[in-house]
């Protein structure tokens, strides 16, 4: 139990029906996580651009039940959704010290995301972190003392017991999760907001746009991905290294240098992909099409010295990373060039949020 989050309500609170709504959007590491410890604890500090057109609204309806348990049912963009309502009792298993309400009420979630369902891009961080939202603003409602702040730092931590990667949706800008010495405000608890001071003007210029590779289900899940990593043979040299690229991209990010940026961030993703490649058992996350889009992209670097990187997921679609200032040669590119490479030639265009 970590007593700073505990409930806020007194002991006497009267339960009540009613309805708060959240929106929270997506977001995409450049040092990532991957491997955690119990209590979803990760083990190496992350850090990640919130997006802005990909996000998932989240309505939470709730009133007073009798009955002991949870009760939830799910619904998504409109449709009824029974698979989904034991992801979130696991969710509200974990996180039922921190709201005692949770146990004594009902609750109906509808929930839709803003990027086709089907497309690949995990809803799960969105997801979670908007409900995290939702319960966070329920307690208040029902007499909690919280803070503006101690609201969103609550919601973080909340959001991380669901899913880990959701406590960063919670803040825009940049965001970091994860103690390490050298930054100071840095938790395994929650997200942290990196100062916008701190982050030179070319990197909230941003753009991510989405190429989406191959729609559908992850061929590996983070629950199973995370695992990987126990007991894995480059695990301690994968952990270290992506605490010191933390601290090596905090200076790029003050310096402005884009270059410095892409070959760091692009070295983060290939790093993610040849772990999977190398746990047991193994997994290749990528497509032919991944490789044959990242090939073009280092083509188009290497001849015309446009400033476009990529970062990759625990999957197989590609995010293109470029600042406004490249963005009209860029596109042209993406629409002659990469386009061919996406499944029903889809992509998602996107940017970071400041
Ligand atoms: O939050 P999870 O458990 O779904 O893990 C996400 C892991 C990556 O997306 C691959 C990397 C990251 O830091 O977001």
């Amino acid at each position: 139990m970590e007593k700073q989050f505990q409930s806020t309500l007194q002991s006497n609170y009267s339960l009540q029906a009613g309805e708060v709504s959240a929106q929270s959007p997506s977001n995409i590491a450049l040092v990532k996580y991957w491997g955690k410890k119990k209590n979803q604890i990760p083990t190496n500090s992350s850090i990640s651009y919130t997006l802005t057109h990909s996000f998932t609204t989240t309505n939470l309806q709730f009133k007073p039940k009798e009955e002991k348990g949870f009760d939830v049912n799910v619904f998504l963009e409109g449709e009824y959704k029974e698979s989904f309502a034991p992801k979130i009792i696991t969710f509200f298993e974990r996180i039922t010290d921190y709201l005692p309400f949770l146990e004594q009420l009902s609750f109906e979630v509808h929930t839709s995301n803003s990027f086709p369902h089907s497309s690949g891009i995990a809803s799960s961080a969105s997801g979670m972190s908007a409900i995290a939202l939702c319960l966070v603003e329920i307690e208040q409602q029902l007499g909690g003392t919280l803070t503006e702040d101690e609201r969103l730092k609550k919601a973080s931590f909340l959001a991380r017991l669901g899913s880990g990667s959701a406590c960063r949706s919670v803040y825009k800008g940049l965001v970091e999760w994860g103690e390490n010495h050298f930054m100071e405000g840095s938790s395994d608890l929650y997200g942290f907001k990196y100062p916008d001071a701190e982050v030179h003007e070319v990197f909230k210029t941003f753009h991510d746009t989405i190429l989406l590779i191959h729609e559908g289900q992850k061929s590996v899940s983070s629950t199973v991905g995370h695992n990987l990593m126990i007991g894995h043979p480059y695990a301690e040299r994968r952990f270290e290294e992506a605490n010191e690229n933390l601290k090596q991209l905090l200076a790029i990010l003050k310096s402005g240098d884009i270059e410095a940026f892409g070959k760091l961030v692009e070295h983060e993703a290939l790093t993610l992909h040849a772990m999977m490649m190398m746990s047991d058992p193994a997994f290749i996350l990528m497509k032919p099409h991944t490789v044959a889009a990242l090939e073009k992209l280092w083509e188009f670097r290497r001849e015309t010295g446009n400033h476009l990187y990529f970062t990759l997921d625990a999957g197989a679609n590609v995010h293109l990373l470029y600042p406004a200032q490249d963005a009209e040669a860029i596109e042209i590119f993406i629409e002659e060039e990469l386009k061919q490479f996406c499944q029903n030639g889809n992509y998602i265009k996107d940017k970071v949020n400041f």
